[in-house]
């Protein structure tokens, strides 16, 4: 891996940058204007309402952060605390704000810790198990924000062949801006681990098959109904003829650090799964004549 090394310090400043430059973006910088509130709400309504979720469940993310991660140390801390939730969770208000203007109803997060997160805490003092449960929170966090970047991207291209440009400058303009630097974060912050070696090759086999095992797509929350609704993300956004490179740009990082040695492996296979997973629920859902293409679900 002929990549700089990336040091504790590097990171920390990272952190702190995002935190200068980036504070949570406030209410009423947010032009709220839409020209055709109902083609929009057709054309991204479901779109929006499962990003304003996802958003607004970051509350959650910290809780179950403090549990599988009890000691993390004060970089990490700086981060979710200071920088990350705040700006979330703001996205989040922005966004369901917007919501309501377009007459959709409120997004609903899960704020409840997953009891599977509550059982593996007491295994979470053990520092071989923090080791890979804090290396697989970075792998979850980037591809997360690699979701969340892409997501953004196309939905303000889309904003602005519709002409919508209040809210694709000032809106969906000023989040975009936010999320490059958590994925840089989690990037650095895996990289890093896989450059000091801190994980030993049983403990990289361990990580391996709890993420094969495990890998949810961004706000799926392990059940069908958010997994039928990332369906509908798919249509919205027009990716659904090419799951394949989309898996290739929110794997690319896992691929390069979990999978080294697969060689020839282009994402990891059970990412397109669950892609594909996501659309057939949707598409079966579609069938049935309960759903119009990319109308909000609930
Ligand atoms: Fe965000
Ligand atoms: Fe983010």
């Amino acid at each position: 891996m002929a990549r700089q090394l990336i040091t504790p310090q590097k990171i920390r400043d990272h952190v702190k940058r995002l935190g200068e430059q980036h504070p949570p973006i406030r209410m009423d910088s947010v032009d709220f204007t839409v020209k055709e509130p109902r083609t929009l709400s057709e054309r991204f309504g479901s779109v929006l309402d499962y990003l304003a979720r996802v958003e607004l469940e970051v509350d959650r993310n910290v809780l179950e952060l403090l549990v599988l991660l009890p000691d993390v140390d004060e970089t990490n801390r700086m981060f979710y605390a200071d920088v990350w939730h705040p700006q979330e969770i703001q996205h989040g208000l922005i966004l369901d704000r917007l919501q309501g203007d377009l007459g959709q109803p409120p997004a609903e997060p899960i704020n409840d810790i997953a009891l599977r997160v509550k059982l593996l805490a007491p295994l979470a003092h053990f520092r071989p198990i923090q080791e890979i449960t804090r290396f697989l929170y970075f792998l979850t966090g980037a591809s997360t924000e690699r979701q969340a970047v892409l997501a953004y991207n196309t939905l303000s291209k889309g904003l602005d062949e519709m002409g919508e440009k209040a809210i694709s400058q000032t809106l969906i303009g000023q989040i975009k801006q936010q999320e490059p630097g958590h994925f840089a974060f989690y990037q650095m912050s895996a990289t890093s681990m896989v450059q000091h070696e801190v994980l030993k090759p049983w403990q990289l086999w361990l990580a391996r098959v709890l993420r094969e095992k495990t890998f949810g797509l961004v706000g799926t929350n392990k059940n069908d109904r958010h997994r039928k609704e990332y369906g509908s993300v798919i249509v919205g956004l027009g990716l659904e003829d090419r799951l394949e490179s989309y898996a290739r740009e929110i794997g690319r990082l896992e691929t390069r650090l979990l999978w080294a040695k697969e060689k020839g492996m282009e994402f990891p296979p059970y990412m397109l799964k669950a892609l594909r997973e996501c659309l057939a629920l949707y598409r079966e859902e579609f069938a049935k004549g309960n759903l119009s293409p990319t109308a909000a679900l609930g």
